[in-house]
């Protein structure tokens, strides 16, 4: 498959040790980057959505660990730790759900003591390798998730999962890029993803760039259009998969798996095994992000609610394991999944 082909945004940009990321809150109608001068600046954009989805928020964070060595003098990796410890725990707090950036941070915290004199160039070219393993699991499951879909079918798709949410290509966007291209998928739909709006403004401006048409649902829509049989797949990404496979994904997912079961709809998870945390035993045990309410209270800045108006805002769901038909990891597929399938694959944690 001719991957360049889709392969045109990048949310991250690390040129010359300078980082800059694609602002995300400004699209589709406006495609501008935002430097970042340092870690707090990579912290701020986190927590503000310049940059989101698990994978990318990852990234960010390794390169924020790099910009937060600036400027720091020591002797080798295991001295620079403690100097950049308040920044990187910064980094390590922007967002609490998605465990990819927790996973990254440990990852660059490992790098960095190990490293010597050169702890400067070690900790850039760890940064550059979780970019760089990110774009290549993408692209094999890709091929691994589309191989599941029979061809013909349509899938529904949940916030955002492709290019801007990774280093590249995408997770459950990878999937119906690689459906689409192996001519498996003939019918795309995206729902809305109230109330940030990842499928309405992310999403279906994503696969337009590809020239590959998309359907944009409001989110509410999901179960009637699995009651018409356009969809056989619903195909999501994940901020979390716990050991025993309930996954945490953008809110909303829960409800459209649920619809999802009682129309004979498949449900497909496809996530980096950075995304996979085996240390965290069940969604219950998941720290489920809320947000400000204010996200629920205006439409594109504009109020839309009476003043006096209280929002209640979990931005994620977990979704049980026994709703999902396959996880889907670089490592492969798990059909089915539970706590036995997901040790088979990832040990015990
Ligand atoms: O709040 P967001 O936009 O960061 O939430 C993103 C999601 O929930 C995605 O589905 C998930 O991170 C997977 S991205 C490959």
């Amino acid at each position: 498959m001719d991957f360049d082909r889709y392969d045109r945004i990048r949310p991250i940009r690390w040129q010359d040790r300078r980082l800059s990321l694609l602002d995300q809150r400004k699209l589709p109608f406006v495609v501008e980057y935002l430097d970042c001068a340092d870690s707090h600046a990579v912290a701020q954009a986190i927590r503000d959505l310049v940059v989101r989805g698990a994978p990318a928020i990852g990234i960010s964070a390794a390169f924020g660990v790099v910009l937060a060595g600036e400027g720091i003098a020591a002797a080798n990796g295991a001295q620079a730790l403690v100097a950049m410890d308040p920044a990187i725990a910064e980094l390590n707090a922007s967002r609490p759900t998605a465990v990819n950036l927790m996973w990254a941070i440990a990852r660059m915290r490992a790098a960095l003591a190990a490293a010597g004199g050169d702890w400067r160039e070690v900790i850039e070219r760890e940064a550059l390798a979780i970019e760089r393993e990110d774009l290549a699991a993408n692209r094999h499951m890709g091929r691994l998730g589309a191989e599941l879909i029979a061809p013909g079918s349509g899938v529904l798709t949940h916030c955002n999962t492709g290019s801007l949410a990774t280093a590249g290509f995408g997770t459950a966007l990878g999937v119906i890029r690689a459906g689409v291209a192996l001519e498996r998928i003939d019918r795309v739909y995206a729902s809305e993803t109230r109330p940030w709006l990842q499928g309405a403004r992310l999403t279906v401006w994503e696969l337009l760039q590809d020239g590959i048409p998309a359907t944009l649902i409001a989110d509410a829509a999901g179960a009637h259009l699995m009651k018409t049989g356009a969809v056989q797949w619903l195909v999501v990404g994940a901020d979390r998969i716990c050991a025993n496979g309930d996954t945490a994904n953008k809110i909303g997912t829960y409800h459209h798996a649920i619809a999802a079961r009682h129309h004979g709809v498949k449900v497909m998870v496809v996530a980096p095994s950075s995304t996979v945390d085996m240390a965290t035993a069940t969604g219950a045990d998941i720290h489920i992000e809320e947000r400000d309410g204010a996200e629920l209270l205006a439409v594109a800045g504009t109020r839309t609610v009476a003043e006096g108006i209280t929002a209640f805002n979990p931005v994620f769901d977990v979704t049980p394991a026994g709703l999902i038909d396959a996880i889907v990891t670089e490592r492969g597929v798990i059909l089915a999944p539970d706590a036995a399938r997901m040790a088979a694959v990832f040990g015990t944690g």
